[in-house]
């Protein structure tokens, strides 16, 4: 198989294309976008079709479609379901971009848009080495795709379509690119996601906004007041002090950690790259495992009283948060949901009442190293890095891949081509030419070696 003649002759239309997607505000949790989200699946529609994909259709769900295109070239062989997302962040705050999020623009190798990594640019990779296996007859397994567009608020009707649909999806792999490697010259497969439980929170104190220096200092000032309750959330040694929250986490030997620990990595590097002179984190783990393998609590977004211009000398009446606990294996979203709300409600001060309201969540995820899948994924990152790749864990969450494994039975090989550098749901999001390119050379190796590891006999026209 030889893929990289098609794909060198064909490269600038591939980013023409992407860059084609990558203009349409396809943000999903901002009702603004509703059109450009249904616009960005279309343009899926449209590309699976013309890359040679049969039943190419957008099946609806209570929230955004779901792009379904599949190839059966032989019922015998075996199948692989793509999934991913053609939803974006939301790509505030604007000031920060350099150029615009939604001008794709390419600068020192890489692409700058809202979505060129986290998930367009992968899935795009997916459309294109289908098309590159198409039109070079060298397709060895049946593929089925699945794009959703609610990936970045919680797949919260993925479950459902799931259910509704499958005998549709059967396929013996799930195969998805939404996750990052740990350096180009360093391949990587992930092994492990983490959790989501994500509650915003808001405090009331008195029925209005008052006068602070008729008020303050003697009525409980909601914005204080939450942030004493966010701040004893966590402990000296930064553990979470919510009752109960370590009870189901999986701690791992000592062996365990010290495989996880061969994996290269540079505090210094670390530190210069986010601009901080130092880092903090859980007692008695490294950065890695803090950011992989042990849950975690943050503010993700805080507000209330005046934030205008100048200064207005006011005691508001309401205060804000967005508050995240990311989960590691057999911790279960909806019971920290409930430990949270629980807790958060009984450490508010007589002085003020609290509402808690439970987003999205999605539970934590591990997927097999001992499976033919895995074993093509590594020998196709070898084929292309000409390096082995090292099994990662690593700390974002992708909801449906547990739902893929509970409602379909099916795992998932996490064979992701990004970077953490790449600024995924910040401003300046990038994704650089290279994984672009290459995660479109490598993904027909890992079809070849599956079908091969499956016993299957390789199409007849190779
Ligand atoms: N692609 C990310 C997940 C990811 C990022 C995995 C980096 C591994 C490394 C995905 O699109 C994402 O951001 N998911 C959300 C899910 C949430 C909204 C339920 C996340 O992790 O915040
Ligand atoms: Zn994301």
């Amino acid at each position: 198989m030889d893929v990289l003649p098609y794909i060198n002759e064909h490269k600038k239309r591939f980013l023409d294309e992407l860059f084609e997607v990558l203009r349409i505000p396809s943000v999903s949790a901002d009702p603004k976008f509703r059109d450009n989200v249904i616009e960005a699946a279309e343009f899926m529609k449209k590309k699976l079709q013309e890359a040679g994909a049969d039943h190419v259709t957008l099946i609806e769900t209570e929230g955004f479609p779901v792009v379904y295109g599949d190839k059966i070239i032989d019922p015998a062989l075996p199948t692989v379901l793509v999934y991913g997302h053609y939803d974006v962040q939301p790509a505030d705050p604007y000031e920060l971009w350099e150029t615009p999020p939604f001008e794709p623009v390419i600068r020192n190798e890489k692409i700058y848009a809202r979505g060129s990594c986290d998930d367009k640019g992968q899935v795009y990779m997916h459309v294109k080495a289908f098309e590159t296996m198409m039109k070079t007859n060298s397709l060895p397994c049946n593929i089925k795709f699945m794009i959703e567009g609610e990936e970045e608020v919680g797949s919260s009707h993925l479950n459902d379509f799931l259910r509704q649909n499958k005998e549709r999806l059967k396929a013996d792999v799930v195969l998805v690119s939404d996750t990052s490697m740990i350096a180009n010259d360093c391949p990587s497969i992930t092994i492990g996601l983490r959790g989501l439980s994500y509650n915003e929170v808001e405090v009331t104190g008195a029925n209005r906004d008052l006068h602070s220096g008729v008020y303050g200092g003697a009525v409980g000032n909601p914005i204080n007041v939450l942030a004493r309750m966010i701040a004893s959330l966590k402990d000296e040694n930064f553990r979470i002090t919510i009752p109960g929250f370590y009870d189901d986490v999986i701690e791992y030997t000592a062996e365990e950690r010290a495989e996880m620990a061969k994996r290269p990595f540079s505090l210094d590097d670390y530190k210069a790259e986010l601009g901080i002179s130092d880092i903090e984190g859980e007692a008695g783990y490294t950065t890695i495992e803090r950011a992989t393998i042990r849950p975690c609590l943050d503010c993700n977004g805080i507000w209330g009283g005046y934030t205008g211009a100048g200064a207005k000398t006011v005691l508001p009446s309401k205060a804000f948060a967005k508050i995240s606990m990311r989960l590691v294996p057999n911790q279960s979203s909806e019971k920290i949901t409930e430990l949270f709300k629980k807790h958060f409600l009984s450490i508010a001060p007589p002085s003020v009442s609290v509402k808690v309201t439970p987003h999205h969540g999605g539970e934590p995820v591990v997927t097999p190293t001992d499976s033919i899948a895995f074993a093509a994924a590594n020998k196709a990152m070898e084929q292309t890095f000409g390096k082995k790749a090292i099994p990662t864990f690593e700390g974002g969450s992708i909801p449906v891949i547990a739902s893929f494994e509970n409602i379909l039975g099916l795992k998932s090989i996490l064979l992701g081509f990004g970077l953490d550098t790449d600024a995924l749901h910040s401003p300046n999001e990038h994704y650089g030419l290279f994984n672009f390119y290459k995660g479109i050379e490598t993904i027909p190796y890992f079809y070849k070696y599956f079908a091969e590891l499956s016993g299957s006999r390789a199409p007849v026209s190779q």
